[in-house]
């Protein structure tokens, strides 16, 4: 593969340095104005201003890319999704317009619950095309990395079925996926009334399995009211520790349950939601490694005002990530910049912090920071351009995709720069 060059960055947001981003720092973006990268075999081999990158010797023979003036960013790395299921629940979208609640729908049977009847009878090339639909929106929009969980099968075979569809989809296209297993996601229609059997299955025989396979780095549990509590999200996550796959936890989304607090005793990867924490969990989240990932789409979907305290938690020196939380219930979106959009409206995070949580901090929740979430040189390059002049027009002009190429460790994967 010859080297690349890539010019015609008029802001390149590099956001080299600390990884993760705690309070002022979420500020920094280490912008290039008029900036360059010349790469090698999928990797930055140097990046910096234009003119300096434009006299090296390597950068004359380089195969060139004229970004023609667009702002450059690490690609969006969205560290929480549920990217496999079989259809969307748009008529229960309609029900809650007409003012039934997500619990009421979930505990009707529907929900979760009705996204699990689906995947259990689809085919598993079924599901693939639809994920690798879907795929292709994150990359369109300027996603190179993402995190997906399993949890809408919640029997042994259909969660298998769920996993390699991802291991499938990463021979089938080049957006990097990092796997969860989230067989503790609700129980299972057949374990109803007796979820503590349902949690001796996942804990004794389907996480080893699941381990063994090595289709998952990591394992999440949903811990809140109407799923499993506190205690049964402990023993799921550390049966998962011990079997070598690192805990992350759905925490304190409909209720306060001690989710975050479980998170930070485990030293979780993240803590997901947040909506429902207080003042003593921002502290200790603050003062902890876990990162602390915010979903404001599902605040948005859900028609609720009741977000996730950003400003505090930034504030108090917490490691926030953002992420779009993809799922055909409460966020079926694939836009990280309607997340930006949300973030800077909604939780009052400025367009700076809100990138640097969907990049850097969203890598570091996925222990991918060494790799992607900044351009720097020795990382992936894995880079998305948008045409607008400068990046606070990202968030600001909301709703529409102004992502117009991306690239994942050097290969052009969306290419729309022709358009308006
Ligand atoms: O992250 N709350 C649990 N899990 C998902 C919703 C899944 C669904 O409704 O299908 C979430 O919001
Ligand atoms: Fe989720």
């Amino acid at each position: 593969m010859p080297d690349i060059l890539v010019t015609g960055c008029t802001q390149l947001l590099t956001l080299r340095g600390a990884a993760p981003r705690r309070g002022r720092e979420l500020q920094e973006l280490g912008i290039v104005r008029d900036g360059a990268l010349l790469i090698r075999d999928g990797s930055i081999h140097a990046i910096g201003p234009r003119k300096k990158i434009e006299r090296l010797g390597e950068a004359r023979r380089a195969k060139k890319i004229d970004l023609g003036g667009r702002v450059v960013l690490p690609g969006f790395v969205d560290s929480h999704t549920h990217l496999v299921f079989a259809a969307s629940r748009a008529a229960e979208y309609e029900m809650r317009i007409a003012g039934a609640t997500y619990e009421k729908i979930a505990q009707s049977g529907g929900g979760i619950l009705s996204s699990v009847r689906k995947l259990r009878g689809a085919h598993r090339d079924d599901l693939k095309s639809r994920a690798l639909a879907h795929l292709r929106q994150f990359a369109a929009h300027g996603t190179t990395t993402i995190e997906s969980k399993s949890g809408y099968g919640l029997d042994l075979a259909s969660e298998m079925k769920s996993l390699e569809v991802l291991q499938d989809l990463r021979h089938a296209q080049r957006v990097d996926i990092a796997s969860t297993f989230l067989g503790a996601h609700v129980v299972p229609p057949e374990y109803r009334g007796r979820p503590d059997d349902y949690v001796d299955l996942v804990e004794r025989i389907w996480i080893p399995f699941v381990a063994r396979s090595g289709l998952a780095q990591f394992c999440d549990v949903y811990c809140d009211r109407g799923a499993f509590t506190v205690a049964q999200a402990q023993r799921i996550l550390l049966a998962g520790m011990m079997a070598g796959m690192a805990p992350r936890i759905h925490a304190e989304q409909l209720a306060r349950t001690g989710a975050a607090r479980l998170a930070i005793r485990l030293r979780a990867a993240s803590a997901d939601h947040l909506e429902k924490i207080n003042r003593g969990d921002i502290r200790a989240l603050a003062a902890s490694d876990v990162a602390c990932t915010l979903l404001p789409g599902c605040c948005f979907h859900l028609g609720l005002a009741n977000h996730a305290p950003a400003r505090e938690l930034i504030d108090a020196g917490a490691i926030v990530a953002l992420a779009t939380d993809f799922n055909p219930g409460t966020s079926p979106t694939a836009n990280m910049q309607m997340v930006l959009s949300l973030a800077c409206t909604q939780m009052r995070m400025t367009p700076a912090e809100a990138i640097a949580a969907a990049t850097i901090n969203g890598a570091y929740a996925l222990r991918r920071h060494e790799r992607v979430g900044s351009l720097e040189v020795g990382k992936f390059a894995d880079l998305a351009a948008f045409d607008v002049e400068d990046y606070r027009e990202i968030p600001y002009y909301f709703g529409v995709n102004h992502c117009r190429l991306v690239m994942k460790r050097g290969a052009v994967i969306y290419d729309q720069r022709g358009s308006n």
